[in-house]
């Protein structure tokens, strides 16, 4: 019943916008200068163009990747095959100034530590 209502009415609105105007123009007479709009969307347009390429220079410009993987040895092998957050529970057993091998001064934001340090095989990568 509700459905059927709405379908009427969503019709009669649909039918008042096709005999108004044409669609996706409003009343407020943005019609009686289509120059102006038809301009708009070209600034629109040029604008998005010259903001794609600037994002993708920006993006072919970001230096190659430096965050040292995890190594893959004695001390990390077995974080290699867990799941990462059940792995990220141990780094700071060692990695933190009472575990002997603190993370270096300056260092990003450090959750999630394999977010960032690939777990690289040496065999397949
Ligand atoms: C048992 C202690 C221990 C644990 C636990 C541990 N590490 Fe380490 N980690 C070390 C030691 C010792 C070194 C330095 C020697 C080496 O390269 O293995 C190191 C080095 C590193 C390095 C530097 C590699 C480089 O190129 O300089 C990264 C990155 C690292 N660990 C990440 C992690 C992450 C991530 C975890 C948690 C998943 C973790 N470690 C857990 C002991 C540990
Ligand atoms: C946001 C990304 C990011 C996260 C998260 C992160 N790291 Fe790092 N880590 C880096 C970067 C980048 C460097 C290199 C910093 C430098 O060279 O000054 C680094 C350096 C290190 C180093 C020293 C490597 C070396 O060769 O000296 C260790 C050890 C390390 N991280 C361990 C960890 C641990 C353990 C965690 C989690 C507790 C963690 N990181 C989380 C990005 C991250």
């Amino acid at each position: 019943m509700d459905d059927r209502e709405n379908r009427e009415t969503s019709g009669k609105s649909c039918g008042i916008a096709a005999d108004g105007q044409e669609s996706g123009t409003s009343e407020h007479g943005q019609q009686s200068n289509p120059g102006k709009s038809k301009r708009f969307v070209f600034w629109a347009n040029l604008g998005f163009v010259i903001f794609s390429v600037l994002l993708l220079w920006f993006l072919f410009r970001a230096p190659p990747e430096t965050t040292p993987p995890v190594p893959y040895d004695g001390d990390h092998v077995k974080f290699f095959k867990m799941g990462k957050k059940k792995a990220e529970a141990y780094c700071e057993r060692c990695h933190s100034v009472e575990g002997g091998m603190p993370l270096p001064e300056g260092h990003p934001p450090k959750e999630r530590c394999l977010f960032c340090h690939k777990r690289l095989r040496p065999d397949h990568k």
